[in-house]
């Protein structure tokens, strides 16, 4: 059965990439992003009849209800909901301030949470259907780095809140998981990339026997996680990192 798949952070590489692997299958993808000429770009690469975009940014959770309530009655009600977008700053801990830290927190936890809020209410997602959340950690949560502090504690707060989640959301039928991914090579950390050394550069290949991932690999992931092929799958923080932190 077609799906409707609500993506966060869809102007991302890694957004982008599992919006084409949904739009392959066959299903429906809602983007959401900032920057309306970047998702003008996605929707060029996805088809305009593949999917509807929209500008939001995840701080505006004022806006939130209006927002879905637009999307269900243009597009019908969601099946799966993926949560991308991050924020993402290297920051020494004496750098950094609460304000900082309560965007850091905000930005990848407490939206991503707000909006599981209303996706698993049935006005909004469609309780005939399979439904799941997928949300996208990272390998910072339990892989140490000097100036990701920040970025650790909310991206490992999505994995904890995804645990009680997914026991809460079962009797709904609403499997939970999180995919945390090692280096994975996009734009974004091409920019990183290219502010390190030669040396740091070579250390980093060496960290991964099966080298950088790509945006599809964690697409191809994402997608399985939302597909009935793991339909008895709940809970799982979804470790891919070529080998990086076996
Ligand atoms: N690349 C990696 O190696 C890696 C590794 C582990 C985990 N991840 C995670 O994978 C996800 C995608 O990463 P990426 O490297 O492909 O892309 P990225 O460059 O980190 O892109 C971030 C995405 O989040 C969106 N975003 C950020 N702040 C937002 C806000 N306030 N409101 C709405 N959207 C906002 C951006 O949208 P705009 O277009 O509006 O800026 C963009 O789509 C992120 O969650 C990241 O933390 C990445």
């Amino acid at each position: 059965m077609k799906k409707t798949v609500l993506i966060t952070g869809a102007t991302s590489d890694i957004g982008l990439s599992i919006a084409q692997k949904h739009v392959y299958e066959g299903n429906f993808v809602v983007l959401l992003g900032r920057d309306e000429e970047k998702l003008q770009s996605v929707v060029g690469l996805l088809g305009e009849d593949s999917c509807a975009h929209y500008v939001w940014d995840l701080n505006a959770l004022y806006s939130l209800k209006p927002l879905l309530k637009d999307i269900v009655s243009k597009h019908g009600k969601l099946t799966d909901l993926i949560c991308a977008a991050g924020y993402h700053k290297v920051q020494p801990l004496k750098l950094i301030s609460n304000e900082e830290l309560m965007l850091m927190m905000q930005t990848n936890v407490h939206s991503h949470l707000m909006l599981c809020q209303l996706f698993s209410n049935s006005l909004y997602s469609n309780k005939m259907q399979n439904r799941s959340v997928t949300m996208i950690s990272s390998i910072a949560h339990f892989v140490g780095e000097p100036g990701l502090v920040a970025y650790s504690a909310a991206k490992g707060a999505l994995i904890s809140a995804s645990k009680s989640l997914a026991r809460e959301l079962a009797p709904r039928n609403i499997r939970v998981n999180t995919i945390s991914p090692g280096w994975v090579e996009t734009k974004h950390t091409k920019d990183v990339a290219n502010t390190l050394g030669n040396a740091a550069l070579e250390k980093l290949h060496s960290l991964y026997p099966l080298g950088l991932g790509t945006p599809k690999d964690v697409a191809d992931a994402c997608y399985f996680l939302s597909s009935d092929a793991s339909r008895w799958i709940t809970g799982l923080d979804l470790v891919i990192d070529g080998g990086r932190s076996v």
